[in-house]
C-alpha cells in the first residue's frame, strides 16, 4: 500500500515561509530545563507528574486533573470510563480531528454527528436536538478553534434528556465563557498539549473533572490498565484499560508552558479580535464571528470565509494565493469534517458491520460531507491558518489583514 502519510507537530509547519510569526520555535517557560534537571538529578524519583496535574487543576479550578500522552488518549480513557455499551450513540462536534472519536469509535459506540450552526464552526443545542434518540447517551462538544461553544443551552438540553456532556478543549485552553474557563463547563473534559497547540508541550494531554467517582475510575482505566492488586494473587485486571501515562520529562515542560500560558491566551484574545475588526472591513471577507458569550478567545487557528458570489475563484485557489502571498499555513480544513473524513466509518455502517449490525439495527447511519450540509458548504468557503500564534503583535494582524485585502482585490468577480 502507498500513502502519503500526515505530519505532525513542528514537521507540518517545516519549510513555510512567510511575512508572518510562526509557533514553532515554541516560546518555552524559563523554568522548563529547571524542571528537566530535577527530573534527572532525582533518578526518575520525582513526582513531576503529579506537580503538573495539582497545578493544571489548580489554575483551571477543577479538583483533578489525569496527565495523558496526548489528547487523543484522554478521550480514549474517558470514552472508555464511561462503560457504554456498544451500539450507543454519542453526539460529537463535526467539524473537529479525529482525536475527538477514535476512542469512541475504539469503544464501539456510535459517533452522530448534528450540523454547524450557519456561519460557525460549532454546533449547537439547536443542532444537536433532533439528533437525539433513545439510544444517545452523551454529548461531546469541541470549541473549534478556540471559539467556545453557547454551553448553557447544550447543558440545559442534555439535562432534560438525561445526557452526559463532555468538552474536548484541545483548542481553546484557557479561553473563558461568560467568566467560567473552557474545561469547566461540563462533567469532564480533554486537553491538548501537543507541540503545536496554544499550550505547546511535547506531546502531552490530561483529563479534568470535578467528580471524584470520574477521576479514579480514568485512573483505574488509563493509568492502571485496569488492574486491581488481589489478596494472595497480585494483579487482576477486572477492566480492559490502557496505559497512558505522562512521562516525567513531559511533565516537566509542560509545567513550565502552564507557568507562562495565561498572559499569553490574553495575547491571542486581543489580537484575534484585532484581526477580526481589520478583515471585517473587507468587502467580501466574512470573519469567524465571535460570539458575545466568549469573554476570552483562545485562538488557536484564524479564519475567515469567502462570499462566494464576490469572487471569481474558489475557497481553494484563493486559500493557496494567500498562503503564496505570505499568510504561512493558509488552506482550507476540508478534512476537518468528521463524518466526510472518517471513510471505513462509512463502510462499517454500510454493511452494517459491527456495531452497526447492534440493536436497533434498522437505523441507518450515513457519514458523508452530506451528512451536514451547513458544515460543509461553510468549509467550502472558509479558510484558516494555524501559524496564528501568540507571537502576533498589532504590526502582523495589520500585515495578515492587507495580504487578505490583496488577494481579494485580484479575484473580485
Ligand atoms: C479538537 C481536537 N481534538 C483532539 C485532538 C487530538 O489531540 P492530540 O494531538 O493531543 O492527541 C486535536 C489535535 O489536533 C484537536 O484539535
Amino acid at each position: 500500500m502507498s500513502t502519503t502519510r500526515a505530519q505532525y507537530g513542528a514537521q507540518a509547519v517545516a519549510g513555510l515561509r512567510g511575512s508572518l510569526p510562526n509557533p514553532f520555535p515554541r516560546t518555552i517557560g524559563p523554568n522548563a530545563a529547571r524542571y528537566l534537571q530535577e527530573v534527572v538529578d532525582s533518578g526518575l524519583t520525582s513526582d513531576m507528574v503529579g506537580r503538573f496535574e495539582k497545578a493544571f487543576a489548580k489554575e483551571l479550578g477543577v479538583k483533578h486533573c489525569i496527565a495523558t500522552p496526548g489528547c487523543t488518549p484522554a478521550l480514549a480513557v474517558l470514552a472508555a470510563a464511561f462503560g457504554f455499551e456498544p451500539g450507543d450513540e454519542i453526539i460529537v462536534s463535526p467539524v473537529t480531528d479525529y482525536g475527538t472519536v477514535q476512542g469512541l469509535i475504539r469503544e464501539n459506540y456510535i459517533p452522530v454527528f448534528p450540523d454547524t450552526e450557519p456561519g460557525t464552526v460549532n454546533m449547537s443545542a439547536r443542532t444537536i436536538a433532533p439528533c437525539i434518540t433513545d439510544r444517545t447517551r452523551a454529548i461531546l462538544v469541541v470549541h473549534k478553534t478556540g471559539l467556545i461553544c453557547d454551553m448553557d443551552p447544550i447543558n440545559e438540553l442534555a439535562a432534560r434528556h438525561g445526557l452526559i456532556v463532555c468538552e474536548d478543549v484541545c483548542q481553546a485552553v484557557f479561553g473563558k465563557y461568560q467568566g467560567r474557563y473552557a474545561g469547566t463547563l461540563a462533567l469532564a473534559a480533554g486537553f491538548s498539549f501537543d507541540s503545536e497547540k496554544t499550550l505547546g508541550s511535547d506531546v502531552g494531554g490530561c483529563v479534568t473533572t470535578d467528580d471524584d467517582g470520574l477521576a479514579e475510575r480514568l485512573r483505574f482505566i488509563g493509568q492502571s490498565r485496569g488492574g486491581e492488586m488481589i489478596p494472595h494473587f497480585g494483579r487482576a485486571h477486572t477492566a480492559p484499560g490502557y496505559a497512558h501515562r505522562m512521562t516525567q520529562s513531559t511533565a516537566a515542560i509542560t509545567l513550565a508552558q502552564l507557568e507562562i500560558i495565561k498572559p499569553q491566551v490574553e495575547k491571542r484574545d486581543r489580537m484575534i479580535r484585532r484581526l477580526t475588526r481589520l478583515l471585517a472591513e473587507i468587502p467580501g471577507i466574512i470573519p469567524l464571528p465571535i460570539p458575545d458569550y466568549v469573554e476570552v478567545y483562545s485562538c488557536w487557528m484564524a479564519g475567515f470565509s469567502i462570499e462566494p458570489a464576490a469572487f471569481k475563484c474558489s475557497g481553494e485557489e484563493f486559500a493557496a494565493q494567500l498562503a503564496k502571498a505570505g499568510v504561512s499555513g493558509a488552506g482550507q480544513g476540508k478534512y476537518y469534517l468528521m463524518p466526510a473524513a472518517l471513510t471505513f466509518l462509512q463502510e462499517k455502517a454500510e454493511k452494517k458491520i459491527y456495531p452497526f449490525s447492534q440493536p436497533p439495527a434498522s437505523r441507518a447511519y450515513h457519514y458523508s460531507a452530506d451528512t451536514c450540509p451547513q458544515a460543509r458548504d461553510f468549509l467550502e468557503h472558509f479558510i484558516r491558518w494555524s501559524t496564528f500564534c501568540e507571537k502576533y503583535e498589532e504590526e502582523h494582524c495589520e500585515l495578515a489583514a492587507q495580504l487578505v485585502a490583496e488577494v481579494a482585490e485580484e479575484n473580485r468577480a
